[in-house]
């Protein structure tokens, strides 16, 4: 599978034919490693609905005919009337897709919809497994987590909005994944964070493996 980082909470995971796009926040995003007229999708999975996850997802599904994943109450919201393709399960919930599966994990965040969930994401492809934990703060269940035996883990260490460095460590203690990724720092000055500190940390308890992607830049896993 190859792991595209497209800056913020954005990226593209692929493998063979398919391309799933999550949090696809790129227009207005200084940091957007693409833009949005010139991504290809097949699924558009979007933790919430605030704007810097939901972003270019409606047109990019729109141009694409991309499926788009969510919560129910967000799916709602946000995508219906739109004549688009939408996958709307809740937490706790598989939905097994045309490339495998996408579970829906619980977030400790607003999910920017009045009654409407905020989610991470376990996706399932051709025998790996990441999850996108979306924006979330540190808590005990993560460790649920650790029975997924998963590939790579896509964390927040922003701080402000989400747990910051040292949560997001606490967080691959619990979740104990074979590689993460840091997500969401930078974007704003309110999650200005150095994620050569959260690797030193990971590494120097030798938790897992860290990559720093830079927007744009891919890992195949
Ligand atoms: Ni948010
Ligand atoms: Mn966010």
């Amino acid at each position: 599978m190859k792991i595209t980082f497209l800056g913020h909470a954005c990226f593209l995971l692929e493998h063979s034919q398919t391309k799933v796009l999550i949090d696809p926040y790129l227009t207005g995003n200084p940091l957007a490693g693409a833009e949005a007229d010139r991504v290809e999708a097949d699924f558009i999975l979007v933790s919430h609905g605030h704007h810097d996850h939901v972003g270019d997802a409606v047109s990019i599904a729109k141009r694409t005919g991309a499926v788009l994943c969510s919560t129910v109450e967000v799916s709602r919201e946000l995508f219906s009337g739109e004549g688009l393709k939408t996958l709307a399960g809740n937490i706790g919930g598989t939905m097994q897709t045309s490339f495998g599966s996408v579970k829906l994990v619980p977030a400790q965040h607003g999910s920017g919809v009045p009654g409407g969930l905020a989610c991470g994401f376990v996706v399932e492809m051709e025998g790996r497994k990441v999850y996108h934990a979306g924006d979330t703060g540190l808590f005990a269940d993560m460790q649920l987590l650790k029975g997924e035996e998963l590939d790579a883990a896509l964390l927040p260490i922003g701080d402000f909005y989400t747990m910051g460095p040292a949560d997001a460590v606490k967080a691959v203690d619990m979740i104990r994944p074979k590689l993460a990724i840091p997500m969401h720092f930078n974007t704003f000055p309110a999650i200005k964070q150095d994620p050569v500190k959260f690797k030193r940390s990971v590494e120097e308890l030798d938790l897992c493996r860290v990559v720093i992607l830079e927007p744009g830049q891919s890992f195949e896993l």
